[in-house]
C-alpha cells in the first residue's frame, strides 16, 4: 500500500520536456507547422488563439510554491477580450464569446503527457470535441474550429485524454468558456465586475505544499479523489470583497469527485437564475442546490437586501444521505475504514464547510432588479421523440469496483448497436443508477452522467426525491443517486461523429465509465 502511496503523489513538473519555461511568444509559429493533425477547410475564424498546456508554478499557501499543469493562452486575432486573463491562479483564461463567432484556437501541448481538450458542453463537430482519440503527445499540436453554437452560458474546457484525464484536472487543467448572446444581452443582468465566475475544486496538499493526487489508492480510484481543503478559483480560504450590490455568480464545479451541497450560511434560499445550458425561464428559489463535477449553476444575489452584517458565506451543507456509498456510516466504506487507508482524511461529507466568503464593502454598489422572466426555452415534447415508446436505456452499476454502463467499460473505437443515434433525431435517454443495495460488488454511489455534443432537457426523476435538484433548464450533466432513475430528452444534432457519455467523477471516468456514441448522418 505504501509502495503505491508514494508513487501516486504526484509531481506536475514539466521536466520530461525540454519545452517548460519557452515564453508565450515561442507558440507564434508559421502555419505550416500548426494543423498537422487534419487538413483545414476554408474556416475564417472572427476570433484566434493560442493556447498551450504547460507546467507552472504558483503560489497557493504560505510556503513553497506549487507545481501545477496549466492553460495559458492568448488572442491572436479578434476582440482582445475574447480571453480573460484575470484572477485566475492555476485556471486556464477564462474564453468569452459570442454566439455565432467563429473561433480557432491553435493548441500546443507542452506537458510530459498526452492530453487533448474538451469543450464541456458545447456543440462542436466530433474532430473538434476532445475525444482521447485525438491525444496528442508531449510537443504535439491540436487545431479546433468551431463556430460557437450554444446559447449564451457558462461552458468550460479540460483534458479528456483517456485515463489521465482526472490526473490532469487535479493538476490544474480546466478554465471557463463563456457564451453571451442577443437574448441575455437584452436583459438587465449584472455585468463587468458584478458578473462573478466561481470555480470549486478541491485538493490535498503535502508538507511541501505539491499536489498529492489519490493517496488512499484504490479507495480513491473508487469513490474518486476528495480532497481535503476547498478552493475557488484556484485559491484556497477563498474570500472576496464584493459591493453592496447585485451579483450573478457563474458556478463550476470543476472538483474531480466532490459533490456540493450549496447554501448560504445564513438559511437566506439560493436564486437560481441558470444552469449548464444557460439562463432558466424564470429564477428559482432554493434552500439548497446539489452541484456534482462538471455541472453549473448560475445565482443572482443582492449584496444589500439579503444579507445583515459584514458578509455572506457560501457553504457546502451534508449531503443528503443517499448521496453515495462514501457515506454509509457502518459499511465496508465506512469512514473507520478510509480513515485508516488514507494518509489525510478528506473533508467529510456529512460537515457544513464554508466554500468562499463575501465581505460586503461599506458603500453602495449597483443594484438591479430581478428579471421575473429570463428567457424562452424551447422545450421538448416527449410525446414527439423518435423513441417515445422505448426510451434508451443506460444502467449505471458498480461492478467489482469499477463503475460500468449497460455493464460496459470504456473502449477507444468501441460502439455498440444500442449506442447509435440517428443525426437530427430527438430521443428520450432513460439512466438508471443501479449502484445501490446490492451487496459489496455493487456499491451504492453517486454518478453524475454528462453527455456530449447535446444539452438535454430532464423529463423526469423517481426513485429517490431531493429538492436540491434544478432540473428545469438546459442540462449536459446530471446527478443519479444510488436508486434513482431519470428521463432526459435530447436533440441529437447539427453535427454526426463519434462522441462520449461517462460518469463525470473523474476517476469513474477514467477507470472506464465512459462510452462512445455514434450520431450517424
Ligand atoms: Cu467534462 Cu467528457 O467531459
Ligand atoms: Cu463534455
Ligand atoms: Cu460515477
Amino acid at each position: 500500500m505504501n509502495q503505491i502511496d508514494r508513487r501516486q503523489f504526484l509531481k506536475f513538473t514539466g521536466a520530461a520536456v525540454g519545452l517548460a519555461g519557452l515564453p508565450l511568444a515561442h507558440l507564434i509559429r508559421p502555419k505550416a507547422l500548426w494543423g498537422s493533425n487534419r487538413d483545414l477547410p476554408a474556416f475564417e475564424p472572427d476570433v484566434e488563439i493560442y493556447l498551450e498546456a504547460v507546467h507552472r508554478q504558483v503560489s497557493l499557501l504560505p510556503g513553497p510554491a506549487t507545481d501545477v499543469w496549466t492553460y495559458q493562452g492568448k488572442v491572436v486575432t479578434g476582440p482582445a477580450d475574447a480571453l480573460d486573463l484575470s484572477g485566475r491562479s492555476y485556471l486556464g483564461p477564462t474564453f468569452r464569446l459570442k454566439q455565432g463567432q467563429k473561433v480557432r484556437i491553435r493548441f500546443l501541448n507542452r506537458l510530459p503527457d498526452e492530453t487533448i481538450i474538451h469543450w464541456h458542453g458545447l456543440h462542436v463537430p466530433d474532430r473538434m470535441d476532445g475525444h482521447p482519440r485525438f491525444a496528442v503527445g508531449p510537443g504535439g499540436s491540436y487545431t479546433y474550429e468551431f463556430e460557437v453554437l450554444n446559447r449564451a452560458g457558462t461552458y468550460w474546457y479540460h483534458p479528456h485524454p483517456h485515463g489521465r484525464t482526472g490526473y490532469q484536472v487535479y493538476g490544474g487543467l480546466a478554465g471557463l468558456f463563456v457564451v453571451s448572446d442577443k437574448e441575455e444581452a437584452a436583459l438587465p443582468l449584472p455585468t463587468g465586475r458584478y458578473d462573478v465566475p466561481l470555480v470549486i475544486q478541491d485538493r490535498v496538499f503535502d508538507q511541501d505544499n505539491q499536489l498529492v493526487y489519490m493517496p488512499g489508492g484504490m479507495m480513491d480510484r473508487m469513490n474518486g479523489m476528495l480532497g481535503d481543503r476547498i478552493l475557488v478559483n484556484g485559491r484556497p480560504d477563498a474570500a472576496m470583497g464584493v459591493d453592496a450590490g447585485t451579483y450573478r455568480l457563474r458556478i463550476l464545479n470543476g472538483s474531480n469527485a466532490r459533490i456540493y451541497h450549496l447554501a448560504w450560511d445564513d438559511g437566506t434560499p439560493l436564486t437560481v437564475i441558470g444552469t449548464d445550458g444557460g439562463l432558466l425561464e424564470q429564477p428559482q428559489q432554493k434552500a439548497s442546490v446539489l452541484l456534482a463535477p462538471g455541472e453549473r449553476i448560475e445565482l443572482w444575489v443582492d449584496f444589500s437586501r439579503i444579507f445583515n452584517g459584514p458578509g455572506a458565506r457560501l457553504v457546502s451543507l451534508p449531503l443528503p444521505e443517499a448521496a453515495s456509498g462514501r457515506m454509509m456510516g457502518g459499511g465496508m466504506m465506512g469512514r473507520g475504514m478510509r480513515g485508516r487507508m488514507m494518509r489525510r482524511r478528506p473533508l467529510p461529507e456529512d460537515l457544513t464547510f464554508t466554500v468562499i466568503r463575501f465581505k460586503v464593502n461599506a458603500g453602495s454598489g449597483k443594484r438591479l432588479d430581478l428579471p421575473d422572466r429570463l428567457a424562452v426555452l424551447e422545450r421538448h415534447n416527449p410525446k414527439d421523440a423518435d423513441n417515445a415508446d422505448s426510451p434508451r436505456h443506460i444502467s449505471l452499476a458498480m461492478a467489482h469496483m469499477q463503475g460500468v454502463i449497460n455493464g460496459r467499460v470504456f473502449a477507444m473505437n468501441e460502439v455498440a448497436a444500442d449506442e447509435i443515434v440517428r443525426l437530427g433525431a430527438t430521443e428520450i435517454w432513460e439512466f438508471s443508477n443501479r449502484s445501490a443495495g446490492m451487496g459489496m460488488m455493487n456499491m451504492p454511489m453517486a454518478h453524475p452522467m454528462h453527455i456530449h455534443a447535446v444539452q438535454f432537457q430532464i423529463l423526469d426523476r423517481w426513485g429517490v426525491t431531493h429538492d436540491g435538484y434544478v432540473d428545469q433548464g438546459w442540462k449536459d450533466t446530471l446527478l443519479l443517486m444510488p436508486d434513482e432513475r431519470a428521463r432526459v430528452i435530447a436533440r441529437f444534432a447539427p453535427y454526426a461523429g463519434l462522441y462520449l457519455y461517462h460518469c463525470h467523477n473523474l476517476e469513474h471516468e477514467d477507470g472506464g465509465m465512459m462510452r462512445n456514441f455514434r450520431i450517424a448522418g
